[in-house]
């Protein structure tokens, strides 16, 4: 017989139907075993009568999470065992047979509640028993609902999903790379992308004029509540454009996704705020604030754009380094300082975040589109001839192969996602997150690999 969905019940009533699921919970009274089964579509309670003796005896034996087939008959509830609130809540399935599809071990956790008081390691050891409870199929659901809307939205505007390698070369976007050892070539590395950054610029050489990605990034640092060592950017460059075009395209896109997929939210003040590097850092001491004017109220989105950074910061041994993004043009006014090499400290960037309710979700800048810009910017930071030319020779020359002036964003999605979902970390928001660590405890990895592969890769750790 036909498998039927669980939410489809309703329209059974009086008829034999076969569901497929799991079971959720299992209340044996002696002569009536009452089961909640649950499937994709939702929950469903059944009985077994106490005259039906085969399934009187497969019912008494199945426990939670065992994967069944059950064949039984929509019957409508009598008045008083209605439950108004609950799906199904008035019907009940009267079970003829229950086929076990599979069995389950004891369940390390329940699966009922939020599971937010359950210790966090052990649910991402057992993350696809975790991934069962309904908030989190909700938030990984809404996460590819966005994403879906985002993958349409861009498109429509023109804009071409490109993938872009992950095994290349190190991006300087702040962080430390994670590195993959060359077999073929033996002592040399690729690096994992920090984000698409150089391959979209590049991108905007070859002509696509607009481009974004759905893309995995990789940066060794220490793991946040907001920060996971692989995370996903939604990735957007464009040709001919302006500052103003990519914020007002890019503000677009947040309104009509929260709007079509997050009525209840309200976003308290459009177009988004927008204050200067400076203004921020005066008015609230942190160039991410959380503006929300009620901060109990869990459907409030504040957002800002944060404009105009200053380009180059002291590092710790008192030397210039980019304080966000090496590519970026300085504001025209300040172009002519970047190429001089003076007055350093306030050259301006055409650059900007995106903040919402005290998280950066997003940045972006205009790029510098003139090889001899981008090479001022390295000479700054004190890189050698050589080292900018090893390290930065293909984007020079793609500079100066023809390439449009462009610009172009990036938002956290993790980040994105976990404020739209209400989470109070990333992690509650992707399928398979990793621990403070760094670590899958499902996996067990990061882990040790075999002498012949570090053989092969000739390497030797050293203790
Ligand atoms: P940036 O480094 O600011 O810019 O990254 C863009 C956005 O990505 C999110 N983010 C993270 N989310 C989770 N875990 C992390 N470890 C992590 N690091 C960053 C933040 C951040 O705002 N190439 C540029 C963008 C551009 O200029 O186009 C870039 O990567 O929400």
């Amino acid at each position: 017989m036909k498998r039927i969905y669980i939410k489809d019940l309703k329209d059974y009533v009086d008829k034999e139907v076969t569901v497929a699921g799991w079971v959720d919970v299992r209340r044996d009274q002696g002569k009536l075993i009452f089961f909640d089964f649950r499937d994709v579509s939702g929950k469903v309670q059944g009985v077994v009568l106490p005259n039906n003796n085969e399934a009187h005896e497969i019912g008494s034996k199945v426990r939670s999470e065992w994967v069944v087939e059950v064949r039984g008959k929509i019957n409508k509830r009598p008045e008083r065992a209605i439950q108004v609130d609950k799906q199904n809540g008035d019907i009940e399935m009267e079970i003829f047979n229950i086929a076990v599809l599979n069995e389950a071990e004891v369940s390390p956790f329940d699966i009922a509640g939020d599971g937010k008081e359950i210790n966090e390691e052990i649910r991402l050891r057992h993350r696809y028993i975790d991934l069962r409870r309904e908030r989190m199929q909700e938030n990984i659901r809404r996460r590819h609902l966005v994403s879906k809307f985002v993958r349409d939205f861009y498109s429509k505007e023109g804009f071409v999903e490109i993938e872009t390698p992950y095994m290349t070369k190190s991006t300087p976007e702040g962080s430390r790379d994670f590195i993959v050892p060359s077999r073929l070539d033996l002592g040399k590395f690729y690096a994992l992308p920090q984000s698409p950054q150089q391959y979209k610029q590049l991108l905007m050489s070859a002509g696509f004029e607009r481009y974004f990605q759905i893309a995995r990034c990789f940066r060794d640092e220490d793991t946040r509540g907001d920060r996971q060592p692989e995370f996903t950017q939604i990735d957007m460059e464009m040709s001919f454009a302006t500052q103003e075009d990519i914020i007002s395209i890019n503000e677009r896109l947040l309104i009509d996704t929260i709007k079509a997929l997050y009525p209840e939210k309200e976003i308290q003040e459009i177009p988004f705020p927008r204050f200067s590097h400076t203004e921020v850092m005066e008015k609230y001491g942190s160039d991410k604030p959380d503006i929300r004017k009620d901060k109990n109220n869990p459907n409030l989105l504040a957002f800002c754009w944060v404009v105009d950074f200053p380009f180059f910061e002291k590092g710790n041994d008192g030397s210039w380094t980019f304080s966000h993004n090496p590519f970026s043009l300085p504001k025209q006014e300040y172009i002519s300082d970047l190429l001089e090499k003076k007055n350093i400290e306030k050259i301006v960037a055409d650059q900007f975040d995106v903040v919402l309710n005290g998280y950066e979700i997003g940045g972006g800048s205009v790029r510098a589109h003139k090889p001899e810009c981008l090479k001022k910017v390295f000479e700054i930071m004190s890189y050698s001839e050589e080292r900018i030319e090893k390290n930065f020779g293909h984007m020079l020359k793609s500079l100066a192969s023809g390439t449009p002036p462009h610009g172009g964003l990036a938002f956290g999605f993790d980040r994105l996602m976990m404020i739209l979902q209400g989470e109070p970390n990333i992690r509650e928001v992707i399928a398979f997150a990793k621990t403070g660590e760094g670590r899958d405890p499902m996996m067990d990895s990061p882990s040790e690999v075999q002498d012949e592969q570090l053989n092969e890769l000739g390497i030797k750790i050293r203790k």
